[in-house]
């Protein structure tokens, strides 16, 4: 197989190439408004997924995701895009049930690599107990990969972003720090932050939500391309709360302190921090914990609202996984701003 280093392909990589919240909602907002009762989740509140419900006892979960190279092995690719894809569905409290690919690759490219892709995509499917039912390719001159993910939840029993209430503890489990990370590969710049990276996005957010499950969760998202600023933010205007950050309890991956302060931000960081801007933030952090609460993340982990007598023994259980998780912070009576950051 030809060797390639894939993230030097795209400008952007991952989820940092989201076009910014900001900028999509200035688009969103002009087309025309749909109404079905059955619509259980739709694009009002900025959620994971859609949700539909087919019967009382059986709701469809809906989401698509891909992107650019965010590793330069075509397996590990394949492998975070999926991870990445799927999580929606664990965001909602869901369970994966098909899948289907979304691939865009270069007319000239090996298509040993094309393969490389696919088969990591389709080894997380697997893990994810969910089938690859299909999918669809084009050519283009940078290499894309995703997946639609159609899920299963009850009706009733669904994870919203939002419903976080007062006295909540907030809990993320995976580290924080894969924007800059990824900025500090592009610039040629590696180390065990690298591989720290690479197996926290492959990690399926499945036995995350399987444990959350046993709790009581208010609220829940994945934390991706708007960063943990952008979709608290979410999280905080959807519940009419404010949240809390303590920046110094954050799970990070190593030697992101390092990169951050050498200015190796992913542009995305800028445009999230905008846009939680309109909504208000107030911060008393040093600067590089502020540029992680901002960074973008590619297959990041699940932010949940848990009550706050549970909080300990669920954030015992998240340990168990062996990744970086921790309680983060709090939810407060909705201030004039959405986030705390201290
Ligand atoms: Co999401
Ligand atoms: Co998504």
């Amino acid at each position: 197989m030809e060797k390639v280093y894939l993230t030097k392909l795209a400008p952007n990589c991952g989820c940092a190439a989201k076009v910014g919240p900001g900028t999509l909602a200035g688009v969103l907002c002009k087309l025309p408004k749909f109404h079905d009762e059955h619509l259980l989740v739709g694009t009002e509140t900025s959620d994971d997924a859609a949700v539909y419900k087919i019967s009382d006892e059986l709701a469809m979960i809906q989401t698509l995701d891909f992107f650019t190279p965010v590793a330069d092995d075509p397996y590990d690719f394949g492998q975070i895009a999926a991870a990445n894809a799927l999580s929606d569905v664990y965001a909602m409290g869901g369970e994966p049930k098909t899948a289907l690919n979304i691939v865009a690759f270069p007319k000239e490219m090996d298509t040993e690599i094309l393969g490389e892709i696919l088969k990591g995509g389709a080894d997380k499917v697997l893990e994810a107990g969910a089938v690859l039912a299909g999918g669809h390719t084009i050519q283009d001159d940078t290499p894309k990969y995703g997946l639609s993910v159609t899920g299963f939840v009850h009706p009733a029993k669904f994870w919203k972003n939002y419903g976080a209430q007062t006295g909540d503890k907030l809990i993320l489990t995976k580290p924080l720090g894969t924007g800059i990370v990824n900025t500090a590969i592009k610039a040629d710049l590696i180390s065990e932050a690298r591989e720290a990276a690479l197996r926290s996005m492959k990690t399926l957010n499945k036995y995350a939500a399987e444990i959350l499950k046993k709790y009581t969760v208010h609220a829940c998202t994945d934390v991706t391309g708007f960063g943990l600023g952008g979709h608290g933010t979410e999280m905080a205007e959807g519940s009419q709360k404010t949240l809390v950050i303590d920046t110094k309890s954050l799970p990070i991956l190593p030697d992101v302190e390092e990169y951050a302060s050498m200015g190796l931000i992913p542009g995305g960081a800028y445009r999230n921090r905008e846009f939680a801007g309109k909504a208000g933030y107030e911060s008393s952090a040093e600067l590089w914990r502020e540029d992680l609460v901002f960074d973008p993340q590619t297959s990041g982990g699940l932010l949940a609202a848990v009550s706050a007598e549970e909080a300990e023994k669920l954030l015992a259980e998240l340990k168990g996984l062996d990744l970086p998780c921790a309680v983060i912070g709090e939810v407060i009576d909705r201030k004039d701003y959405a986030l705390l950051i201290r």
